[in-house]
């Protein structure tokens, strides 16, 4: 739910209906972040959650209707057991840190993603933020953990043909995890690397891309911000010929 006054909006250099609906987030450089500074990664990681807390809300606050962070891909389960304990660590804090004020806040959290993969801990917590926050009416966090768009195009196509052989787009799209957010408007990636890692291959066909050095950690409010202002720069065309100023 938007906390800013049009005119606060302003000064930002933002309008709200130049405001992406749904904002993917690529969260990477944790590890970047951290060797740089002689930090073990685990210190990245832990320094990428107060990010992504700053970001929940700043999201909210500028009338953000979508936000989906991708935490773990299916392919990060080749990391060590070690920096996965970590990250699972992490999430169980950072749930129980912050669930009240995302609550209080409004904010709907899913997990999306295959949970049965993680240890039960993580999976319970997870899922009683999910209870504790399904009808909530502020602003959706998807948050995609042991994720893969593959993976989850397999599921969403099986799930759509086996309830009709001739399922079209729009039944396919319907099985997607992030069926409620819609397609992406835009989609950022920290942390330097020009690609998209296997993210929402399906909600992406036609999202502005957005790509930044700054490491996942060093992001702000004024770098979300800063992408919000190029973005409503952009001239989306959908394929068509009328230009169609980003919504
Ligand atoms: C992103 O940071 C977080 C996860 C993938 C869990 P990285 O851990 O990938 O950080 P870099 O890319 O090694 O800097
Ligand atoms: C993408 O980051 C996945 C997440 C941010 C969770 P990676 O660090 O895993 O991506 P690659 O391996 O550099 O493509
Ligand atoms: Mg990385």
């Amino acid at each position: 739910m938007r906390k800013y006054t049009d005119q606060q909006m302003k000064a930002f250099g933002l309008k709200p209906e130049r405001i992406p609906k749904h904002v993917a987030i690529v969260m990477d450089g944790n590890g970047r972040w951290a060797t740089s500074r002689g930090l073990p990664r685990a210190a990245g990681h832990r320094a990428g959650m107060n990010t992504v807390k700053e970001i929940i809300r700043a999201a909210s606050d500028l009338g953000v209707e979508s936000l989906t962070l991708y935490a773990f891909s299916t392919e990060n389960r080749k990391r060590p057991k070690d920096e996965i304990g970590i990250l699972c660590s992490l999430l169980i804090e950072y749930f129980n840190r912050e669930i009240e004020e995302m609550h209080r806040n409004g904010v709907r959290v899913k997990a999306i993603g295959d949970m049965t993969w993680f240890p039960t801990a993580v999976q319970e917590t997870v899922r009683n933020a999910e209870i504790k926050t399904a009808n909530n009416t502020g602003l959706k966090v998807n948050l995609a953990l042991n994720y893969g768009a593959r993976a989850e195009l397999v599921r969403a196509m099986r799930l759509a043909f086996a309830e009709d052989p001739e399922a079209d787009e729009s039944a396919i799209a319907q099985k997607l995890y992030t069926t409620d957010s819609g397609d992406v408007d835009l989609l950022i990636r920290t942390g330097g690397d020009i690609r998209v890692s296997n993210f929402l291959l399906w909600q992406i066909a036609y999202a502005e891309l957005y790509f930044t050095d700054v490491r996942w950690p060093d992001f702000t409010m004024d770098e979300l911000v800063n992408a919000f202002r190029d973005f409503a720069g952009r001239d989306r065309r959908f394929g068509g010929l009328k230009s169609n100023k980003a919504k």
